[in-house]
């Protein structure tokens, strides 16, 4: 399969341009994102200390909204093209639902309807016990419209948002069922099964993107014909990173996030973006731009997750600590107090421990280079690398000493995934 599968009429193509340079800095726009996030400073922006904190605290309360419930209008898409809604009402019943990773928002369950659940008089095999779901904007990263016809609910329209891959639940209800916990990668969801369950696909693009597996997307395949899926990142722990994406494309978060709400989510609005000879518009309005300043803020506001208490031996991390500044030369790219030197430099394909690997994600990017990833709540995400070829911590420290000859003792390579697991 080489074929880019388009589920957007609209795409047109330009010829390479100039190469946009990569990291261009603007002071400007850093200084303007150092006041807005930081209250600290907002004095030292104008205005008070007050009013920027309060202004800022609405940006990310807006952000939140729209991370959680937007969906840009890409209904043009998961409706008109792909015709999901047809599916889900026909045959996603809820435990289906669940088996590929789709999440229930326990907060948005009235007291009858988690009693329901619990005692088992509400049916989780039924179809329409999804659409009820649905029509209390409980289910994470859909958002649907449901209207009732003859005392009957019927889902409308479907789209997706931000937070079906980049949110997941505590399971604190029941497993796929609690409170959000919003910039955690959803390495339960299957996407690729998900869009597989459309009826308006062929078979050779089912078969495609049920390759893709649990946990994994490729962001990249509708654009230039070829697969090979990468995990889904987490959305939180970037504040002060200005180098987004697994291979750096972009110096901040709205960047990215155009291109996913428009090129991925079937979003209406534009994205350009030479480098991959990429000028796509979906639609004749834009619902894209005037959101990506709240979205942003609202990633940059989520901390990585610390570790759980007694999840890492202590002795050993603190040894651990010495081998990642010493020996094993981790420090050297994983620099600073966000572990790594994105701000200053991607690294050439052969950096990353996932590499050789065919086709090379690298490759398919803008820059054709890696970032190092920032390691603060790694603990939280497994699997590792960017295409999820390592399955542990441990499973990257062997990697690394295999691939780097670093020589490591056994001990030593304990003690350096025990600090890993500790950040
Ligand atoms: C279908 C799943 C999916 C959806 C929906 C999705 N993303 Fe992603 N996201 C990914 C994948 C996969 C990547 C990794 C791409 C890469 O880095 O090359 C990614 C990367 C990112 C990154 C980069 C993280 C980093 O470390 O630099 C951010 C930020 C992000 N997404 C935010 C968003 C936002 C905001 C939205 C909604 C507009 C969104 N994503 C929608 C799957 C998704
Ligand atoms: C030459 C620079 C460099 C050095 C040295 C280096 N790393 Fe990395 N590290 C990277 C890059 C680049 C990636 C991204 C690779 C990918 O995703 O394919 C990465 C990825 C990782 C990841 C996966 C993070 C994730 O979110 O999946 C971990 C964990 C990690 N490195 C730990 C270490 C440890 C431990 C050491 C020392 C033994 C080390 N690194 C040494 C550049 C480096």
């Amino acid at each position: 399969m080489n074929k880019p599968i388009s589920l957007t009429p609209r795409r047109t193509r330009v010829p390479a341009m100039h190469l946009a340079p990569h990291r261009a800095t603007i002071p400007a726009l850093r200084l303007l994102g150092t006041c807005a996030v930081t209250a600290v400073l907002a004095t030292a922006c104008g205005g008070s200390a007050d009013d920027t904190t309060a202004d800022q605290a609405a940006l990310v309360e807006q952000g939140r909204q729209i991370f959680r419930y937007e969906t840009f209008g890409d209904e043009a898409r998961w409706t008109d093209a792909l015709r999901m809604h047809e599916v889900i009402s026909a045959a996603v019943d809820p435990v289906t639902a669940l088996s590929v990773g789709l999440k229930v928002d326990a907060q948005a369950l009235p007291a009858a309807v988690a009693d329901g659940i619990r005692d088992g008089s509400i049916d989780l095999t039924r179809p329409a016990t999804t659409v009820a779901l649905l029509k209390l904007d409980a289910v994470v990263g859909l958002k649907a419209e449901v209207e009732t016809v003859n005392g009957q609910d019927v889902l409308k329209r479907v789209g997706i948002t931000c937070a079906l891959c980049h949110s997941t639940v505590d399971d604190s209800f029941a497993p796929g069922i609690g409170n959000r916990l919003d910039g955690w990668p959803n390495r339960d969801l299957d996407p690729g099964a998900i869009m597989a369950l459309s009826p308006a696909l062929d078979a050779a693009a089912r078969q495609l993107f049920n390759s893709w597996g649990k946990g994994k997307f490729d962001p990249r395949q509708n654009i230039d014909g070829l697969s090979k899926p990468v995990v889904i990142p987490p959305a939180y722990g970037l504040q002060g990173i200005h180098s987004v994406t697994f291979t750096g494309d972009g110096h901040e978060l709205a960047y990215w996030n155009r291109y996913v709400a428009v090129a991925e989510m079937g979003g209406l609005g534009t994205v350009v973006e030479p480098r991959l000879n990429l000028n796509l518009t979906n639609g004749t309005e834009d619902r894209v731009s005037s959101r990506l300043p709240a979205l942003q803020a609202y990633q940059l506001s989520l901390a990585a997750p610390a570790a759980p208490a007694g999840s890492f031996d202590a002795a050993g991390a603190a040894r651990g600590r010495l081998v990642f500044e010493g020996v094993g030369g981790c420090a050297t790219c994983h620099s600073g107090p966000l572990f790594t030197d994105a701000n200053t430099r991607l690294h050439p394909p052969g950096d990353s421990m996932a590499e050789p690997e065919s086709p090379s994600y690298a490759a398919r990017s803008a820059t054709k280079q890696y970032r190092t990833p920032p390691l603060k709540g790694v603990w939280q995400h497994a699997p590792y690398f960017h295409d999820g070829s390592a399955a542990s911590l441990i499973d990257v420290v062997r990697t690394y000493d295999r691939k780097r000859n670093l020589g490591l003792t056994p001990q030593q390579v304990t003690d350096l995934s025990e600090y890993l697991k500790s950040l």
